[in-house]
Formats: structure tokens, sequence, C-alpha cells
């Protein structure tokens, strides 16, 4: 064959044009949906867009037909839609469902596998890929029904992307907030690859995976707080490479300075304690745990309500610590205990540290580190580590060259998921 003839293959099948089925629910947050629909349409794809009742009344139809030039889908029965596209052909039609805003109660709904209006049917029909936009108030995302729907429905395959954090149209400040169309748009591109059969694979597609990452502050008083270096990075790399590998990715984030990988249900805290009540708030759902926090060991007994005054000629303060919980353990000690991964930030004897923390934290794995040295560990961009595991009752050591700290999240995500397929198949 030609190499003309191969190259106009090649150019067929890069213009495949993407079919997004683009459903719209209830939420005032669908007046940004008119953005996203102008973007896929801009993209390159075919759009055609599906409202539930609670969305007309925040957009009319007529918009998106303006923008996705496709007549729009209101209702399951639709004799227009009928002779047009039945929702059957409908949901064949689809490469790609994309929910946006997505509710509170569509999520409700597609979790319990209902089929009550034209979109929960769509969903349950297709094959395609379905990704959802989470948009709520902060306080019912927080609703564990919500946090169960949204974990069944990752468990269903499906992706969630965001929510974001910020301020909302009701006032509140939190969780909740649809990601802005741009960002969604990026996404959806994102996802658009693994539609076709060479996309990289999705290992963890369907999986769960819990990471901690960066400091906890322990309060002192209302100004002060032990805390240490951690800047976040290395366990926000990993979030990264587990989305990548298509994983629904809880990030339970310490205070950092960096922005959480787009596409993770972000738990942020502020002491171990809290880090620990978020951690097993998701352990039922969780399939792998990374422990990449810099937790501290210990928090002032008694955190003063007000700011403590120095007292004329006070030359020392002395502060009560008592130790904090162990996060890692306990999750490697629960009764529905998940994949357990844990770090080891060591000085000296760093492999030796951390094979004894291995066994004695009971975790499947760990991943050791020098922090000692300014270049790797807190803070840094890059990384020197050596995971360790057992097998057969060896001990397995893996020690990647040193490098930035996402490249290394790649190689050690991918050791984790062999390991855990390992154990999962015993
Ligand atoms: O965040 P960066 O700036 O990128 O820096 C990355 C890092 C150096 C913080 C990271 O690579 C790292 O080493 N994280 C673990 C730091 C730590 O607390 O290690 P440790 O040896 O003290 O703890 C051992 C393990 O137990 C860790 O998985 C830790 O998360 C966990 N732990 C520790 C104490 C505690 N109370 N609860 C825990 O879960």
């Amino acid at each position: 064959m030609s190499d003309k003839r191969v190259i106009t293959d090649e150019r067929m099948m890069s213009a495949k044009v993407v079919r997004i089925l683009l459903g719209v629910s209830g939420g005032i947050a669908a007046y940004k949906t008119a953005q996203l629909t102008r973007l896929l349409v801009k993209s390159g794809a075919d759009v055609r867009v599906v409202m539930t009742e609670g969305a007309q009344a925040f957009i009319t139809p007529l918009t998106f037909q303006a923008l996705s030039g496709n007549s729009v889908h209101t209702h399951l029965l639709d004799p227009e839609a009928e002779a047009g596209m039945g929702h059957i052909e409908l949901a064949k039609w689809a490469d790609l469902i994309v929910i946006a805003p997505a509710s509170a109660d569509i999520m409700a709904r597609l979790a319990a596998g209902m089929a009550n209006d034209l979109l929960t049917t769509l969903c349950l029909a297709t094959e395609a890929k379905v990704l959802l936009a989470p948009a709520m108030n902060q306080a019912m995302w927080r609703h564990p029904a919500t946090q169960r729907n949204a974990t069944q429905l990752t468990d269903y395959g499906y992706r969630l992307l965001g929510p974001d954090q910020g301020e909302q149209a009701c006032g509140d400040v939190g969780l909740g907030r649809m990601l802005e169309p741009e960002a969604l748009a990026e996404l959806i591109q994102e996802a658009m690859p693994s539609l076709s059969p060479s996309a990289a694979p999705q290992p963890l597609a369907g999986k769960v995976v819990t990471i901690t990452a960066g400091p906890t502050r322990e309060a002192v008083d209302p100004v002060r707080y032990i805390s240490n270096h951690s800047s976040g990075k290395m366990g926000f790399a990993l979030a990264e490479a587990a989305l990548q590998a298509g994983a629904h990715v809880n990030l339970i984030a310490g205070p950092v300075q960096i922005a959480a990988p787009k596409g993770v249900n972000l738990l942020p805290v502020q002491s171990a304690e809290q880090m620990l009540a978020a951690s097993l708030s998701v352990i039922d759902q969780t399939d792998i745990f990374i422990a990449a926090a810099a937790v501290a060991d210990f928090r002032p007994a008694n955190a003063a309500d007000q700011k403590m005054k120095k007292q004329a000629g006070q030359n020392e303060m002395v502060l009560h610590l008592v130790q904090n919980p162990d996060i890692v353990a306990t999750i490697a000690q629960h009764e529905q205990r998940p994949f357990t991964v844990g770090f080891a930030a060591e000085t000296q004897d760093v492999e030796i540290y951390a094979a004894d923390k291995l066994v004695r934290k009971n975790l499947d794995m760990i991943i050791a580190n020098d922090v000692s040295r300014t270049d790797i560990g807190f803070n840094s961009d890059e990384n020197a580590v050596t995971l360790l595991w057992q097998h057969e009752g060896m001990l397995q050591a893996h020690k990647p060259e040193q490098a930035a700290k996402q490249q290394l999240a790649q190689d050690l995500i991918e050791h984790i998921i062999a390991q855990f397929c390992h154990l999962k198949q015993k």
C-alpha cells in the first residue's frame, strides 16, 4: 500500500468526529454549560444536548440548539425526537457522555440505576464512557449520601471531573463548584484519546485510590502551630499519576501552596486528627491507600483558645505534646483494609528503617526517601526513592534513578498497580 494511501487512512482515522452527548441537569451552573458547548463544538466534536426538566428552569433548550447546531432532547418519549433518533439510538450514537452540571439529584438517580427520565435512561443504555462534573452546595457535596453516590458511580467506571473549591452562588465557600468550562473542555479532550483502541491503558478504571499529602498543622494557639516543610508535591504527583491510570482519586491534603490535579476529589484538612477522620470517611470505598503526607507525630496536649502571652521576664516556654494517631497504621489494621502503601522519611540507614516500618505498620509496600538532603525529599522538585515490598517472604526493592517527582510518581504507580494486581489474583 502506497504511503499516500496509508497517510489518507491515518488522516481518515484522526478525522473521526467525536460524538459527545452533553447532559445538563438542574443547577445554577447550567449557564456555564453554554460556554462548554461552544468550546466542544469549536474543538470539532459533534455535540447533542440532553436536558433534564430541572435544567430547563435555568437555561432554555434554544440556547443549546443554537450553540450545538443539533436539536435538543428533553423528554424520554419525545415524539419529535423519536422520529429523529430514539433514546436507544442516541445512547449508541454517543462516543462519550458528559453530564455538566451533575446535580446531587442526578448523581443519586444514576447511582441507583434509575431510568426515570431521558438522561438517566441514556446512561443505563450506553456503553460509552461517562464523565460527570458535580455542581452543588458545599454541604450537599460533603453529605455522606453524595459521597457514597460519587463512589458508587466511580465503581461503575464513571469519572468525576471536580468539583472545584471556592465561592458558591449561595454565598458559601467550599468544595462543590462546577469546574470552569475551559478546565472541563481540557479534561474532556484528554478523555477523548482513550476512545480510540490504541489509547493508553487505564489499569485503575473503576478503582478508588486515596492519597494523603502535604504537612499537618498542630495548633498551639489560634496564631501558632507545629508543622513541617512538606509541600505536597510528591503526593500530588502520585494523585495525577493515579488519575492518568483511570482511578477515582480522593486527595486528602494538608495546607499546601500547590493546586490539586484537575479531576481529583479534594479533601482539604489541617491537623493529623482531621486527616485520620477524612481517611476513615472514604476507606470503605478505597482500593489503594497511599500515605505520602508528612504527619506530625505529636500535637500540643491543650491548644490554647487565646494567643499565649509572653510573661514579663519569661525566658522559656514548655509545650506538653501528646502523640497523634498513626494514620497509615490505622488504615492498615482496618477490617476493610485497602492495599496500603506508606512512605519512610529517614535521615540515615534509610532502607533499614523503611523495611522495619513496612512490617511494623503492616504495609503492603513502602517508599523510602532520604530527607536529610536538600535536593530531594521535602519541598524539592526531584526525589530519590526505594520502593520495598515483601514477595513470597522475601524483601523486594525497586530503586529508580533520581528524577522529577511527577516522573517518579508514574513509575511508582506502575509498580503499585503490579503488586496490587498480583495480590488480588492470589
Ligand atoms: O510533600 P513534599 O514536599 O513533596 O515532600 C515529600 C515527602 C518527603 C513528605 C514524602 O516523600 C514523604 O517522605 N512522606 C512521608 C513523611 C513522613 O511522615 O514519613 P515518616 O517516616 O515519619 O512516616 C512513615 C509513614 O507513616 C508515612 O507514610 C506517613 O504518612 C505515615 N504516618 C506518620 C505519622 C502519623 N502520625 N501518621 C501516618 O500516617
